[in-house]
């Protein structure tokens, strides 16, 4: 998995066993310089995007492979130990209301260098069937988090921030609320150099401007009903930068921009998650402390647990959600949740690159 964090490539040796999953072994490898700044530039139009995006796709899969050669390696297993690799891809367009996700890497290339079968392409199917092509980590909620007695809520705070809402009884609900993270990286990154806010302490030195969240507050996005998804095509600096007024303090920002990611989850919760006994966060944000104590004051008196404790750290749960995916595409299994994305109905997503 790479998220729209642009962090790098988190990668989970995933055993299944009927409905027990168990990760056994975990491999974070982080991009290069260099990659995250041609991803990035890859998500604006731009001059011979069509070659840079295939070479881009070539070096993103030995990227790719090279995470699963050290998991392995770390794992003392063979590859030939392996069913398939389940790879997202990077996402450089996610424009569902012209029918269209693009996800970049060369699957081909990477089953060609493991020698182990890959399954990717896991939105477009969706997105062709009248759907939203996301969020798709929710049947994975289910089928690993799901409660006969219990009404539960999945928080995932990547660079968007999607919830799953699995109630014991009635259809799963599922949409992304907005930025999770992604704004202030971006911010950070710009003011101080840094790829993101470690345990949000620099959002804890600033202040909520008012004026400014009313603004972005007041972004359509927000007050669309589910189903819905959105990526760093709305959520981006261009986005960002022309609310700014030079008097505003950077930290201030900062604060703001968390502020903001709170707000419209603990806002997307309220109106479509009508009870919850239990609320779980799963994601890097989650390792944001300030965004926790935040989101904890929003939403008590419910309180708020990590995925860890459903056995799944916060880290790998979106990993494993796309080893799970490739299994029901191999096993010609439905991985989509209409209900969630708005398809017509329930599809096999991917393509198999066979080995
Ligand atoms: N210690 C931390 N403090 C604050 N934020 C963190 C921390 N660790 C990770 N993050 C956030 O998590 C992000 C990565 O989360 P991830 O779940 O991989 O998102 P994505 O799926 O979009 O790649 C980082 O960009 C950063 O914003
Ligand atoms: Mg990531």
């Amino acid at each position: 998995m790479s998220g729209t964090s642009l962090d790098g490539v988190d990668a989970v040796l995933l055993a299944i066993d009927g409905e027990r999953y168990q990760i056994l072994g975990t491999q974070t490898t982080p991009f290069t310089a260099a990659l995250r700044q041609d991803l990035l530039t890859l998500h604006e139009a731009g001059h011979n995007e069509l070659e840079r995006s295939a070479l881009i796709a070539n070096t993103l899969s030995n990227t790719y492979a090279q995470a699963v050669r050290h998991l392995l390696e770390n794992c003392g297993i063979k590859n030939s130990g392996i069913k398939a690799i389940g790879c997202h891809g990077q996402t450089i367009r996610h424009r569902p209301e012209f029918g269209f996700t693009i996800q970049i890497g060369n699957p081909s290339l990477l089953a060609e260098l493991t020698g182990i079968t890959v399954v990717a392409d896991f939105r477009s199917r969706d997105i062709a069937a009248g759907g939203q092509g996301a969020p798709l980590v929710p049947a994975f909620h289910h089928a690993a988090f799901g409660h006969a007695g219990l009404d539960r809520i999945l928080i995932n705070i990547g660079g968007i921030a999607n919830l799953t809402y699995l109630p014991a009884e009635g259809p799963v609900i599922g949409f992304d609320s907005g930025p999770g993270n992604m704004l202030m990286d971006a911010w950070i990154e710009r003011q101080l150099g840094r790829h993101y806010d470690e345990n949000g302490m620099w959002a804890a030195s600033g202040e909520v401007i008012q004026p400014l969240l009313q603004e972005l507050l007041a972004e359509s996005f927000f007050a669309l009903a589910p189903p819905k998804s959105t990526g760093r095509d709305l959520f981006n600096l261009s986005w960002l930068l022309p609310r700014l007024r030079t008097e505003y303090k950077a930290e201030d920002v900062q604060r703001t921009l968390l502020e903001l990611t709170a707000q419209t989850i603990a806002a997307a919760i309220r109106d479509y998650c009508p009870k919850a006994d239990e609320i779980y966060l799963c994601g890097g944000g989650a390792h944001n402390l300030a965004l926790l104590k935040r989101l904890q004051q929003l939403l008590q008196p419910v309180k708020i647990g990590l995925s860890d404790e459903l056995g799944i750290s916060v880290n790998w749960v979106e990993a494993a959600a796309f080893a799970w995916l490739a299994q029901q595409t191999l096993k010609q299994c439905p991985g989509n949740l209409p209900d969630v994305t708005g398809a017509k109905g329930p599809r096999i997503l991917g393509a198999i690159y066979a080995c």
